[in-house]
């Protein structure tokens, strides 16, 4: 099948639902839109999503330094972020349907179909009447937009809109006990700003010299007009982030290597590099002298997985002139106080999930003359694996459970590991490639004469006789962390 269809799509959704990746919150009261938990293998996943990053940016570099700031911050910092003001999406509700759109989202899919119709002359003058009016925040333009290219509303057919109006996308909650005497704070959007406001701790408690950076990962909440496509786009996802403060002037230098850095820590990971690319901003935030994302081919098209950003001295001066307190650095190497500029890498970890799911499910068939057969496979990077080895007793007696539980006690130390004893060995090995396990090992009668087990690759399906003293060496130099990281430097 290929991988870019809805079908597949949809497959990839109902596997993580089906083996306990992925599923929707709150399922038993039919669940809250674009809001999910993630179950027992994917809890694991997404840790080790989480481990690969802060290994690669906190440990891998002596000059960053990784926090973990609170989800609620005081709320002049979202005056300061310009948050507030500012972190507005056009919206647009269809008076039959009363559907609410994001009006630049229904201009993108009509540039979208203009080019799968080879209207490619139409679709760039679309882009470029659509970067105009975002640009000048230009609302009634947005409308017009809609009204001359006769884009209908999907639900309704029609074309009875209302205006285009701002929305903010921040939720707020009230602080306090008494909700007079409440104060309104946020969720916070972004997790940057936690970075923002501790410069200065962590600069003079971690004394830490220009250039730096500091890294965070967590939760960020934003009240998305629509919300679509799994956990493409959710109302609570998870961020990772590293702001990088420079020297201003040496901020394009280090833009450049972060680009590339960053893309190169995708690819590590081994898929199809074809899926990967940039895609340089045409409208810049707000805050931005330069921006790029790195976008996958996710089944419904190339999207945004990880922005790269240039932000200036932005947010340190806001919150400078916000707070009153200086954020600057005295740089001895020049002997000058500045505001320092800043590079900020970030990436949703809950959309690398999903590039890593899309990218890692496989139907193979395995049909031979004799017999029609095939398998679903998750292909993971091995480090990533939420289970790196099964631990398989080929039948229930005879010791050979005991001789399992001994191997798998010494494995567990290290790696998340399962023990399974019921049904068939093909059984188990189906679902072990399932889930992604990258080893089955397997203990039979002769493992308890000469300490030596079977171990099978998820991806050759190739079975080798192995001695039970060297499975920590052979799990350990595939799905250890040292041969990842050892890829990136
Ligand atoms: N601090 C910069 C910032 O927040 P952003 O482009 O708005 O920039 C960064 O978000 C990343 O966060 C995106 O590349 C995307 O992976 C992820 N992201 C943003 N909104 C999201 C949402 N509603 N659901 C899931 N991930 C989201």
């Amino acid at each position: 099948m290929s991988k870019q269809t809805d079908d597949f799509f949809k497959s990839v959704v109902s596997h993580a639902k089906e083996y306990g990746f992925v599923f929707q919150s709150s399922e038993i009261y039919d669940g809250l839109s674009a809001v999910y938990d993630y179950g027992q293998l994917g809890s694991e996943l997404k840790n080790n999503l989480k481990t690969y990053w802060w290994k690669s940016m906190v440990q891998l570099n002596e000059n960053i330094v990784g926090i973990d700031a609170a989800i609620f911050m005081h709320p002049t910092t979202w005056k300061a972020s310009g948050h507030v003001d500012g972190f507005n999406d056009p919206m647009i509700d269809n008076k039959d349907s009363k559907k609410r759109y994001r009006a630049d989202q229904l201009i993108e899919d009509k540039i979208a179909r203009y080019e799968a119709d080879g209207k490619t002359d139409k679709a760039a003058a679309l882009l470029a009447d659509l970067n105009k009016a975002l640009n000048a925040d230009d609302l009634a333009g947005l409308k017009t937009i809609i009204e001359e290219h006769n884009i209908v509303c999907p639900v309704s057919g029609t074309k009875n809109w209302t205006e285009v109006r701002q929305f903010n996308l921040m939720f707020a909650t009230q602080m306090g006990a008494m909700a007079d005497g409440a104060e309104q704070v946020y969720l916070r959007p972004e997790t940057a700003q936690g970075i923002f406001v501790n410069f200065l701790n962590v600069q003079k408690t971690g004394r830490m010299k220009i250039p730096f950076g500091i890294a965070q990962i967590g939760k960020a909440f934003r009240n998305e007009v629509i919300a679509r496509q799994f956990i493409m786009r959710m109302r609570e996802f998870e961020q990772m982030e590293m702001q990088f403060f420079c020297r201003p002037g040496t901020e394009m230098e280090w833009y450049n290597k972060w680009k590339e850095t960053r893309l190169k820590w995708h690819l590590a990971l081994g898929f199809n590099p074809d899926n990967y690319r940039y895609h340089d901003h045409d409208k810049l935030a707000h805050y931005a002298n330069a921006a790029v994302d790195i976008e996958f081919n996710f089944p419904f098209g190339f999207k945004e997985v990880e922005g790269i950003h240039s932000r200036t001295d932005f947010d340190l001066k806001q919150h400078q002139e916000f707070s009153k307190k200086k954020m600057q650095y005295f740089d001895t190497e020049i002997n000058q106080n500045y505001i320092p500029y800043v590079i900020e890498t970030s990436i949703g970890l809950d959309r690398l999930f999903l590039t890593v799911l899309c990218n890692s499910l496989v139907q193979e068939d395995l049909s031979t003359d004799e017999k029609q057969d095939s398998r679903v496979v998750l292909k993971f990077p091995p480090a990533l694996a939420p289970v790196k080895a099964a631990i398989l007793p080929l039948t229930k007696k005879d010791g050979l459970p005991e001789k399992a539980r001994e191997i798998m006690a010494t494995l567990k130390l290290d790696y998340n590991v399962q023990y399974d004893e019921k049904d068939a060995i093909g059984k188990r090995y189906r679902r072990q490639d399932a889930i992604g396990t990258p080893f089955c090992i397997t203990v039979d009668h002769q493992s308890l004469e000469d300490n030596t087990v079977t171990i099978r690759d998820r991806d050759t399906m190739k079975q080798e006789r192995v001695a039970i003293a060297d499975l920590e060496r052979i799990v350990s130099d595939l799905a250890g962390w040292n041969t990842l990281l050892k890829k990136l430097i």
